[in-house]
């Protein structure tokens, strides 16, 4: 058996707790489903972890043997949680992220917390809301689950949540999320309890999981799930904090020198709050001059000089 062969087969076992096989997988899953390369199923197959229940030219269908289930249950109670309950590492998790300090603290605080205390950051675009979530998936690895509201996953929350484990899931684009995902989400936030409906099974989660979503609008969702969430609300980058976000994000992420940096993001003060309008002058900048390319993309009142 091969490092990480067990983590395959517990994942297998996820998936096929989470499916109904005699229904959904008569004919066995295949690696499609389960999302591990043929070659590898293969030689799980050869070293008998798993059976193959059919077999044709287009479908390969398996399903975990005993000796598979047995590794499986044997694996699980060694008290060894595939996805490890440590705490995420905080230190330097927001480097990334120029200001924002109350927001640092607050969610920083969240992820340390006993128990969960889901956060909802909400506020206009542009104002690193996205960055924040992409710095805790960075942290916490395996830990963490990433969704996009507008553009939810087939399997739907409830199986992914079932496969992964996750202890943190982050949501971008809450306001996006189809019925069935938010109906899952409001359930799993409370308890950390999914009851799904259509087979009566159910899935008891650790209370450890925690939500950190976004959204640009809050007033479309709804009471329940705003209650849910502790709502941190980013206001729109003053003058003074608009030049300091885009002379860092210009000389930290794009590469312009200080110099540079500076002067656009002087040119654009009174002009711009958005810092992405920063960030593609700063990319046209060379073709068209750091003036021009303000007329041109932002508009406004620039002396060319
Ligand atoms: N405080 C900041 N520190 C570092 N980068 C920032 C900051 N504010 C904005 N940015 C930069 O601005 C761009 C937009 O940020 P991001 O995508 O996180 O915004 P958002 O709040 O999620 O916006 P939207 O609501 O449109 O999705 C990114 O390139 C990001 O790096
Ligand atoms: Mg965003």
């Amino acid at each position: 058996m091969k490092t990480g062969d067990i983590e395959l087969l517990i994942e297998i076992a996820r998936f096929e707790d989470s499916h109904d096989m005699e229904k959904e997988y008569k004919i066995g899953w295949s690696w499609r489903h389960v999302r591990i390369w043929p070659a590898t199923l293969s030689r799980l197959f050869k070293d008998g972890y798993l059976e193959n229940v059919f077999r044709s030219n287009s479908h390969t269908g398996y399903r975990l043997s005993d000796l598979g289930k047995k590794l499986v249950v044997g694996a699980e109670s060694e008290d060894n949680p595939v996805v490890s309950n440590e705490p995420i590492q905080t230190d330097e998790l927001f480097e990334d992220i120029i200001g924002h300090d109350d927001v640092k603290e607050l969610l920083t605080a969240c992820l340390l917390a006993d128990k969960p205390v889901h956060v909802l950051l909400a506020g206009p675009p542009a104002l690193a809301k996205s960055l924040f979530l992409w710095n805790i998936e960075r942290a916490s690895g395996e830990k963490a689950i990433w969704l996009v509201g507008s553009a939810t996953s087939k399997a739907g929350l409830w199986d992914l949540v079932a496969e992964r484990q996750p202890q943190i899931i982050l949501i971008d684009e809450l306001d996006k999320m189809n019925v069935a995902d938010t109906a899952a989400l409001l359930s799993l936030m409370e308890g950390g309890r999914l009851v799904r409906a259509k087979r009566g099974r159910e899935l008891n989660l650790s209370n450890q999981l925690r939500v950190v979503a976004a959204s640009n609008r809050t007033g479309i969702l709804s009471p329940e799930l705003r209650s849910r969430f502790a709502i941190c609300k980013l206001v729109a980058y003053s003058r003074s904090d608009y030049l300091t976000v885009v002379r860092g994000v210009l000389s930290r992420r794009e590469g312009l020198d200080r110099e540079l940096a500076d002067e656009v993001a002087r040119r654009l003060d009174g002009i711009s709050q958005d810092v992405r309008d920063a960030i593609r002058v700063a990319r046209l900048a060379p073709q068209l001059g750091i003036d021009k390319a303000i007329r041109l993309l932002v508009g406004g009142d620039v002396d060319e000089k």
